[in-house]
């Protein structure tokens, strides 16, 4: 049985920012077009007339300032409410695909690797653009990389769900490197003109290159254990199926995007991954005090105060639990890979720290790692 280290991670950020301001102003200039186009039904009591959103609520409810997306025009535009991505042709490199390369690339240079050096592509990720051929396969073409590749979806836990398969297959000696790459359009399948949750996603890539532990030059984290658990529920779904109507169907595909019952997610899912880490740190014989820090999930900034608070005993300091949800949103599989990569250069060797995920499935996992030179 071998060893699996993280030895490279990188991040595709797109280009364009919607800040809370100008997605308010485009959702309220919506809302007044509907309640305008809908006066008549309003005051016979048949619809019901759509409420303005507010900058305040959101930083409040979630911590989220900002959020990067793929397209900016087509979601502030108040008569259209979703990113114009115009399909591309079969012949072209798929969305997620090019943003996925970008990040991968990020996270071979990072590992000085080079696609010679990797075994497989896992595609990890909450929604995929098209159903096969995989979009791991084509990430492995464009990137020039043998071996073998394929698509997983376990909605915002792919990531960790993917560190697992790939450590296992390192593990196992079946494969000796893969990378893991999460890339998320979230704005295409966030339904931006529903108040209750316009405001909660954003788009991004990103990838980690894991390896086999040994003889490694650079500093790298070793992955120390893995643990996933799924435990059904309903309250966050996308019915988006090749049995569902199409989504050109606009007035009509509510229930082809995300949907939640947000409070009870928040109830629900905080003892669930609370209780998963505690256990997990538990059988593995890591205490608090051994955790330097701690990469959650970026669903909800008060949801991971929380959590932070549960593992740690105590509220956690300075970088000890990171959170860019304020700038990326929420990124579903992305968050805490984001959080990682960002955070995690000035660990020491020795330090340990964990990345959880957790989301629609309901699905948890949680990786220990352990800093090394
Ligand atoms: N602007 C202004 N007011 C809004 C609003 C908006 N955009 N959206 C909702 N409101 C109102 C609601 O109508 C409600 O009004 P009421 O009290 O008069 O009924 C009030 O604000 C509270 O709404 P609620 O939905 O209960 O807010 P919340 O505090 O639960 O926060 C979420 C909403 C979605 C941010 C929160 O529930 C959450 O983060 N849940 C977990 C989500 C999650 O992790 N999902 C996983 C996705 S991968």
């Amino acid at each position: 049985m071998y060893t699996a280290a993280i030895t490279g991670s990188g991040v595709f950020t797109p280009e364009h920012v919607i800040t809370n301001d100008e997605l308010v102003a485009a959702f309220n200039a919506h809302a007044d077009l509907f309640n305008a186009e809908n006066a008549e039904a309003i005051a016979a009591g048949q619809t019901q007339a759509k409420p303005h959103s507010s900058s305040d609520f959101i930083v409040a409810a979630s911590g989220i300032e900002r959020r990067y997306v793929l397209d900016k025009s087509g979601v502030l535009d108040p008569s259209r409410m979703y990113p114009a991505l115009p399909e591309r042709a079969d012949d072209e490199p798929s969305l997620m695909a090019e943003m996925a390369a970008d990040a991968a690339l990020q996270a071979l240079t990072q590992a000085g690797r080079a696609a010679d050096d990797v075994d497989a592509v896992i595609c990890a990720a909450s929604n995929h653009e098209r159903a096969y051929p995989a979009i791991a396969v084509e990430i492995q073409k464009m990137l020039d990389i043998q071996g073998f590749a394929f698509d997983m979806n376990v909605a915002c836990s792919s990531a960790t769900f993917g560190i697992q398969t790939a450590a296992d297959m390192i593990r196992s000696g079946s494969i000796r490197s893969a990378l893991v790459v999460c890339p998320e359009i979230c704005s295409a399948h966030l339904e931006w003109r529903d108040r209750d949750c316009h405001f909660i996603f954003g788009d991004v890539a990103t990838a980690l290159l894991i390896e086999r532990d040994e003889n490694l030059q650079a500093p790298h984290f070793k992955i120390k254990s893995t643990r996933l658990a799924t435990q059904f529920s309903n309250n966050i779904r996308n019915n988006n199926g090749f049995l569902r109507r199409t989504r050109d169907q606009m007035e009509d595909r509510r229930d082809m995007q995300f949907m939640q019952n947000g409070r009870k997610v928040f109830k629900e899912v905080l003892p669930l991954v609370s209780q998963h880490i505690a256990a997990h740190m538990d059988d593995e014989g890591v205490t608090a005090d051994d955790l330097k820090r701690l990469w959650l999930h970026q669903a909800n900034k008060t949801m991971n105060d929380y959590i932070g608070k549960k593992v740690l005993g105590r509220v956690p300091e300075g970088d000890e639990q990171p959170n860019i949800l304020q700038d990326y949103a929420n990124t579903s599989s992305a968050g805490s890979i984001i959080a990682f990569s960002k955070y995690s250069n000035d660990l020491k060797p020795g330090d340990h720290g964990l990345i959880c995920s957790f989301g629609a499935g309901y699905s948890v996992g949680s990786v220990i790692l352990e800093k090394a030179e």
